[in-house]
This record gives structure tokens, C-alpha cells and sequence, in this order.
């Protein structure tokens, strides 16, 4: 205190500067940085992504905490993608009887049914399964079922969608509508995606089976293309991220390219979600990525940042602070 009254006396041209830097800091998203939410405290919402409802956004993810443990979601909600505000945890799950050991919750997505006016929350289940000695053996998606978007979410049941094995999850909406579920299957060496029933309840149709082995699948429907993005198998650690196009859902799936210089690992960040802002100027794609710390994942960091997209290339800029007008689109 006694510092910036003194800074203020003496130094008014310094004081200045230092208010237009702290107010500028808190209009910015920081890629990198600590998170802090309407109490102070690091947001978490890994593994996440992001759903606009009446005017909000409400942004899932998983809740760490000193244990590492990750059996919850945590749900959050703004109006300018900056400032969150704690919505609690809205599921919280215990172990299945078919599972042994080890069980966690990962990647929670949540999808809102117009007809049903229901929010129906993916998630990625798993643990040592009975029958076998490996962890991630169970390898299944979990679907849990609320009346509000800030829950709380009720758990419906476990299965395997489409009869295959699922790890990372991810989740696209098309713009007529149409929800996908993308999941990671590795006995096929690939990545579904795959429709929704009508009610979203359960995994119906294969769109397309990818294969290529990526996780943390994400997709984003620009400008008449469709971009799938997705990273390698390297578990919390980070690899060089890579994304491919089509014209249909279906496919024909280009072949995958890097989204960001090999070295740099994608920024030190893996993919988890693709937040499409349509303004009245410009539309901007948002890559949702985290930075993972497995020895403390409390504080696995979130990259954020929007991409350069258009005619069929994407690529991931160096991270640096940024802000966006949600009115027309337009970043800087
Ligand atoms: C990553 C995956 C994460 C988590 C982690 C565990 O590959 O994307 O969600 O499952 O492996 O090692």
C-alpha cells in the first residue's frame, strides 16, 4: 500500500502506467498463466470445453485436487470468455462395480438438446476393469443427464459406444445441429466420429472412422470445410498436434500436418476443444488446449489462442496475451 502511495506522489506517470498494465492484464486471456476464477482460485476445467446458453458461456472440465484425483466436473460460466465465475461441481461420480482399481473421470462434454431442452454431459470412464491387470482397460464412456447447465447432472449409465473401446473423447456440434461423440479407439489403431441419437442418450451412427491413432480430437466446421485436430499417443506428455480437412463429415480426411513448428510440442499443450466465434466482422476459431503437470495437476495451465484458419490450412500462432471483441469477431 505504503508503495503505491508513494509510486502515486512521486512517480505519477509510473502510477498510470501500472493501473493501464493491471486493467489491460484482466481484459486479456493469458495463455500459460494462472487462471483465477471469481474466488481467486485457479480454474479447473481440464480436459475441457466450452457451450454458449442465453447469453453464457459455460465452460466443463475436470476438478484435480491435491490427490490428483479426477472423479468430478467442474462447471464455470462468463460473459466475455475472461472472467468465471464457480458454478461448483456438478457431477461428482463413485466407482463402478466393473471396474477394480484406479477409476477416473476425464474429458467431460456436454451437449444441449434443443428438443429435449436437456443437457446430456459425455465422459471419458475408465480404471483397471475386472478381468484385467491394465489400467485404461476399461476404456468406456460415461452419460449423465441435468435440467440446467450448471447441474446437477444425474449419471445414467456406462457403455461402449458403438461396441468399441473409448479413451479421449471429444465433442462437435454442427451447424445444422447435429452432435457428434469423437473417441479414441485403440485396438482399431483410429478415431470415431460418430452421430448422436436424437434425445443424445446414446451413441447412434459412425460418421467416420479415422485411422490415424490422435486423441484429444476436436473438430470445427469453417467456412464449408470441415478441420478435425487431434494429438499423438504420449499420454500427459506434449507432441506436435495435427489436424487434416474434409468437405463432408464423412470424409474423404486429407492427410494430417503439424498445427505449430514440431519442436515446440503444439506450445507445450495437447487439444481438448475448438470454440467457433462467429461475429458480425469475422470468425474466429479458438484452439482449447491444456498444459498438462502430472505431478500436480491442480495446476496444468490452459493455451488458448485463436487460430489462423481458412482454405483448408490452420496453424496455431506462438502464444502470447490476446483479446477478443465477441460482438464482431474480430481479435488482436
Ligand atoms: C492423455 C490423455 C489424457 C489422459 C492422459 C493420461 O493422452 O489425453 O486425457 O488420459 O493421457 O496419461
Amino acid at each position: 500500500m505504503t508503495l503505491i502511495i508513494n509510486t502515486m506522489n512521486k512517480f505519477p506517470l509510473l502510477f498510470l502506467l501500472l493501473v493501464i498494465t493491471t486493467i489491460a492484464q484482466s481484459q486479456t486471456i493469458r495463455p500459460g498463466a494462472i487462471w483465477p476464477d471469481n474466488n481467486s482460485n485457479h480454474i479447473q476445467a481440464h480436459g475441457g470445453a466450452i457451450i454458449q446458453y442465453h447469453h453464457q458461456y459455460y465452460w466443463y472440465g475436470e476438478t484435480y485436487d491435491a490427490d490428483t484425483v479426477h472423479k468430478s466436473v467442474n462447471c464455470y460460466n462468463s460473459k466475455d470468455l475472461i472472467h468465471w465465475t464457480y458454478k461448483g461441481k456438478v457431477l461428482t461420480m463413485s466407482m463402478p462395480d466393473t471396474v477394480l482399481t484406479q477409476f477416473k473421470l476425464e474429458r467431460p462434454k456436454v451437449f444441449y438438446n434443443v428438443r429435449t431442452r436437456k443437457f446430456v454431459l459425455y465422459m471419458h470412464l475408465d480404471g483397471v476393469a475386472h478381468g484385467s491387470d491394465r489400467d485404461y482397460s476399461f476404456a468406456s464412456v460415461g452419460v449423465a443427464l441435468s435440467n440446467k447447465p450448471a447441474g446437477p447432472f444425474k449419471f445414467i449409465r456406462a457403455f461402449r459406444p458403438l461396441g468399441d473401446e473409448s479413451r479421449d473423447i471429444g465433442q462437435f456440434i454442427d451447424d445444422d445441429g447435429t452432435a457428434y461423440l469423437i473417441f479414441e479407439d485403440r485396438p482399431s489403431g483410429g478415431f470415431h466420429i460418430a452421430r448422436l441419437s436424437a434425445d443424445y442418450l446414446d451413441v447412434q451412427k459412425e460418421a467416420a472412422f479415422i485411422k490415424q491413432p490422435m486423441e484429444g480430437g476436436a473438430i470445427v466446421h469453417y467456412h464449408g470445410l470441415y478441420y478435425v485436430i487431434g494429438s499423438h499417443l504420449t499420454g500427459w506428455s506434449p507432441n506436435p498436434n495435427q489436424y487434416a480437412t474434409a468437405r463432408s463429415i464423412s470424409g474423404p480426411w486429407s492427410i494430417f500436418k503439424d498445427i505449430a513448428p514440431p519442436q515446440t510440442n503444439t506450445y507445450n499443450s495437447q487439444s481438448s476443444f475448438l470454440l467457433k466465434i462467429a461475429g458480425s466482422k469475422s470468425t474466429t476459431v479458438i484452439f482449447m488446449a491444456d498444459q498438462w503437470k502430472p505431478d500436480s495437476l491442480w495446476d496444468s495451465r490452459y493455451l488458448w489462442m485463436p487460430l489462423r484458419i481458412g482454405d483448408g490450412q490452420l496453424a496455431l500462432p506462438a502464444p502470447k496475451p490476446w483479446a477478443i471483441n465477441l460482438k464482431t469477431g474480430v481479435w488482436k
